[in-house]
């Protein structure tokens, strides 16, 4: 299985290179399915359910989200309409949407992503490391799902690492977001499952995490409060790993970052795309 898992869509910018680049992508590397963090992609601030349509209908196969799940009330009610979107699992019981989907792909494979988030400097959310063992223990790699994606959202490396050697040898790949910043750590961990602790935003990274940088500055040195921050609007960077999922064992076999378009792009040199 060969899949693609890209990195927090924000804003404007952001959406445009995906959705450009998707539909060559798709081709040129046999795309078997695309997962993409769309927590941002509404000015930064959650995802409405008009761009959700537009990505699924873009070449995304399902969304992941985060700790900005909600910021669009709009999609509050459509998270338990559209089965291809997902939040976290261990928000509090009650939340609308579901924590995890299953993708049916040609061949009668079948692909289960789940998504968790992190509490170290995120907030009062279950407990990510229970929750996750729930979901492995409900799923056989190899035999009642081909493929397990992780998408584990928080902001300390630590947490994330700690998450991923829980699902070592049970999912196919554990992908981090939420920071915005593509870390230089992936690699496949000794039981066969792909890991990258963040695989960065798809956004202009001519900015502060996405966002206008005097405005993100100005709140950073002043008390009082400022304009609102909005998506940075240059060239924006598309962020993902590429994956290859063996479909008899569900474990990974390779992991690639690739970094296309703007600034982050043209800074990575020749490697910047998979071989
Ligand atoms: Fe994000
Ligand atoms: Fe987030």
């Amino acid at each position: 299985m060969r899949l693609l898992f890209c990195g927090d869509v924000v804003g404007r910018a952001g959406r445009k290179v995906l959705l450009e680049k998707l539909p060559e992508l798709r081709a040129e590397l046999a795309l078997d399915a695309v997962i993409v963090n769309a927590e941002n992609a509404a000015g930064g601030f959650g995802i409405t359910p008009a761009l959700c349509e537009e990505f699924l209908a873009g070449g995304c196969d399902l969304i992941t989200t985060g700790n900005h799940v909600f910021d669009q009330r709009e999609i509050i009610g459509h998270m338990d309409r559209e089965p291809r979107i997902i939040r976290p699992l261990n928000m509090v019981p009650g939340t609308p949407g579901r924590g995890g989907a299953e993708v049916r792909l040609v061949n009668g494979r079948k692909l289960v992503v789940v998504q968790v988030i992190g509490r170290l400097f995120m907030g009062a959310y279950d407990d990510p490391f229970r929750a996750l063992e729930g979901e492995l223990a409900r799923h056989a790699l190899g035999a009642t799902a081909h493929a397990i994606v992780v998408d584990v959202h928080a902001e300390a490396t630590s947490e994330k690492m700690a998450l991923a050697h829980l699902a070592d040898g049970r999912a196919s790949a554990v992908i981090g977001t939420h920071t915005h910043v593509p870390t230089a750590d992936a690699w496949i961990l000794p039981g066969g499952t792909a890991y990258v602790t963040d695989v960065g935003m798809t956004g202009d990274y001519d900015s502060v995490i996405g966002m206008n940088k005097a405005v993100s500055l100005q709140r950073f040195r002043s008390h009082v409060p400022g304009p609102r921050n909005t998506p940075a609007l240059g060239e924006a960077t598309l962020c993902a790993v590429y994956l290859e999922i063996d479909d008899r064992t569900g474990l990974a076999g390779r992991i690639e970052p690739l970094r296309l378009g703007g600034r982050l792009a043209a800074a990575s040199g020749p490697i910047s795309r998979p071989r």
